[in-house]
């Protein structure tokens, strides 16, 4: 093949696995196929199929555009109505289309011929899978490319939460937001739900009086109907679709930037997030325009079980991030930078996630160092790096801490471990220290524009970096080091070790607190040097020392939500149950995972006590979690009943 004759170590790497290329061919995957031609601009990943957690047949027959029409039903907690689907058809052989749905109750299809006549059409459903849901094939004759499905979700939809009145802070209108990322927007509404696959949408919605709706979309005044109209027009992955009903009031904070939440929270998150101009400004000036027009915020509930979600136009946040200092802002730019790196240019399969997340990461990083300097990027390389060696001591098997993820992972959740995001960052450190900030600054840039609103595989980011930078500067890496990243465990010897005087401060500091002496002031610490201070105590402290640790720093309670994890976590090791009653307001009124399930989890572990504690705090805080937390969170207890 040309590109064997290319001199270079890279080269090599290229042409292993599934990966396919430049020489106008498809090759195979998981399928065999005769290789035909294909255009110039188009990547393997358009004809092959390589997402194995969809129904669809995206390789065959494609959807491009989605057009919802629903009633927001707060009653009944269902979006209820039609999801009308254009679709083109790739394969001429094929006459099915292909959509994931779960749990939702199909009411009947139709579908328009050429004359732009509408016929119903019979249509199957198959067997539910726990994880995939269910495959709604639906036949369709010559010359058809749309189809309409009336249908409704269900209350128990795991991309939904429905909140009542009470569990929101106003206490006077009920709240729902949705969480489409990994397999969920196919309980939103049938889709083909693949990150290969790309839609544009549009939105109708009716909505209660008195509340307002929100979609990862351009938002439309109310009409004279009382409806809601949105708009997306930019092709995007079905894991972005969002949509967020509440008693939400909106707040600038410059002309095209904004934040949205309940009216208990709006000033403080305004001020919060007052920088995220910067951020953008910094992302801009680094990795070209932001395309999606504008970019707002919504802190949602409590519950949401995430720190941070990336729905282009208005990403979704956690509550636990406004600290009242901007230390835990590096959220913002993470689902800000994902307008570039995952909105933008998105991962074809979830095995390919460090697309999505360690690019962000890097880039999330990158923003952080032009506000606010490099001490403060350094010292969240190097909690994120903490983070990563955890995950890796906790692997369940080597694969699953390669960047390039294993065609057997049992579910997308497996991809969203800190190798995906940490080792991912580190990757790209890696080549900009190899290629230096001059070339690769610039490389990075025209990659996001190069393959703007594309879904690409591992193996295209690995061709592009070679033909764009390898070539020009072959010494800079070899293949092995490379391949070290992609496909091997673990953190390769390659990977950067970043030093922070800070924390070496903050080092000398915890040993002298721990023979007894003082920690010296401690005044001026930040969020990031307290989250130190306290992760790299002793394997477990003695209860005089817990005691004292909460006596001289005033952990229990503290209102950074951070530190106070931090703080309980080092608590539970300690088996200091002291804190039971902050903890167990913590895991009552916080619902992000990121806290929770490792809290929990440690709880579980800890001795029996410790794990009935756990129960009973879990019965009464169930009900207030996310679908996604409680499914994760019955897990852990589950273990222990086998
Ligand atoms: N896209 C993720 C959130 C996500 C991951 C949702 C997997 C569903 C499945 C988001 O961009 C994210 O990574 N959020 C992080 C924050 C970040 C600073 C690491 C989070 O929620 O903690
Ligand atoms: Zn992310």
């Amino acid at each position: 093949m040309r590109l064997m004759n290319i001199a270079s170590p890279l080269t090599a790497s290229l042409v292993t696995g599934s990966f396919v290329l430049v020489l106008g061919l498809t090759a195979c995957g998981n399928e065999t196929k005769t290789p035909k031609p294909v255009k110039a601009q188009a990547t393997a990943n358009k004809i092959v199929k390589n997402d194995k957690f969809t129904y669809a047949n995206y390789d065959k027959v494609r959807m491009t555009h989605l057009s919802l029409n629903l009633d927001v039903n707060f009653d009944e907690k269902v979006l209820d109505g039609t999801a009308t689907i254009d679709f083109k058809v790739i394969d001429p052989t094929a006459f099915t289309l292909q959509l994931d749905t779960k749990d939702l109750t199909i009411r009947s299809v139709q579908g328009m011929s050429a004359d732009g006549q509408w016929s119903a059409l019979s249509y199957n459903l198959n067997d539910e899978d726990e994880l995939l849901g269910t495959m709604l094939a639906i036949p369709f004759s010559k010359g058809m490319n749309k189809v309409r499905i009336d249908y409704r979700t269900s209350p128990t939809a795991e991309g939904l939460q429905w909140l009542s009145p009470a569990q929101t802070a106003g206490k006077k209108h009920p709240y729902l937001f949705s969480q489409a990322q990994a397999l969920n927007a196919r309980t939103m509404t049938p889709v083909q739900d693949t990150p290969a696959v790309r839609i544009t949408y549009d939105a109708t919605l009716r909505v209660p009086d008195g509340l307002l709706p929100l979609m990862s979309a351009e938002q439309g005044e109310k009409d004279e109907n009382g409806e809601y109209h949105f708009k997306m027009p930019q092709p995007i992955p079905s894991y972005l679709l969002a949509i967020a009903v509440g008693d939400i009031k909106f707040k600038a904070i410059n002309d095209t930037i904004g934040v949205y939440a309940e009216q208990y929270i709006l000033d403080a998150a305004a001020e919060e997030f007052s920088e995220t101009p910067l951020m953008e400004e910094a992302n801009t000036k680094l990795y070209g325009p932001y395309r999606w027009g504008r970019y707002d915020l919504i802190v949602l509930p409590p519950s949401f079980p995430f720190g941070g979600m990336e729905n282009p136009r208005l990403s979704f946040m956690t509550p636990t991030l406004i600290a009242g200092d901007k230390s835990l802002t590096n959220v913002v730019a993470h689902e800000l930078a994902h307008s570039w790196s995952g909105n933008l240019v998105t991962n074809s399969s979830w095995r390919d996630a460090w697309l999505n997340e360690g690019v962000t990461s890097y880039v999330e990083n990158r923003v952080m160092e032009d506000l606010y300097g490099e001490e403060r990027a350094v010292m969240e390389q190097y909690l994120a790096l903490e983070d990563l060696k955890r995950d890796l001591a906790n692997a369940k098997r080597p694969e699953l801490t390669h960047l390039k993820l294993p065609v057997d992972m049992d579910s997308p959740d497996d991809a969203f471990t800190q190798v995906t995001y940490v080792k991912g960052q580190f990757f790209l450190i890696f080549l900009e220290e190899r290629f230096g900030r001059a070339a690769f600054d610039p490389f990075l840039k025209k990659y996001f524009n190069h393959f703007a609103f594309q879904s690409i595989t591992t193996e295209d980011f690995i061709k592009y970096l070679h033909d764009e930078l390898h070539v020009k500067n072959p010494d800079a890496l070899t293949r092995e080091e490379l391949d070290a990243w992609i496909y091997g465990p673990g953190i390769p010897d390659t990977a950067k070790d970043p030093k922070s005087s800070a924390f070496a401060k903050v080092d000398a500091a915890r040993t002298a607190w721990l023979g007894g002496g003082s920690a010296g002031d401690t005044s001026a610490w930040s969020t990031h040097e307290w989250l130190h201070f306290l992760n790299n105590m002793p394997e477990s402290l003695t209860l005089a020392q817990l005691k004292k640790l909460d006596d001289d720093f005033k952990l229990n309670g503290h209102q950074n939500a951070e530190i106070a994890f931090a703080w309980y976590m080092q608590a539970i090791k300690g088996n200091y149950s002291n804190v039971d009653a902050e903890l167990e307001k913590f895991l009552m009124n916080v619902g992000r995972g990121k806290f929770i399930y490792r809290l929990y989890g440690a709880l579980a572990s800890l001795n029996d006590e410790a794990r009935e504690w756990a129960k009973g705090v879990y019965a009464k805080a169930r009900p207030g979690y996310h679908p996604i937390a409680q499914r994760r969170i019955d897990a852990i207890f589950a273990k222990y009943n086998e």
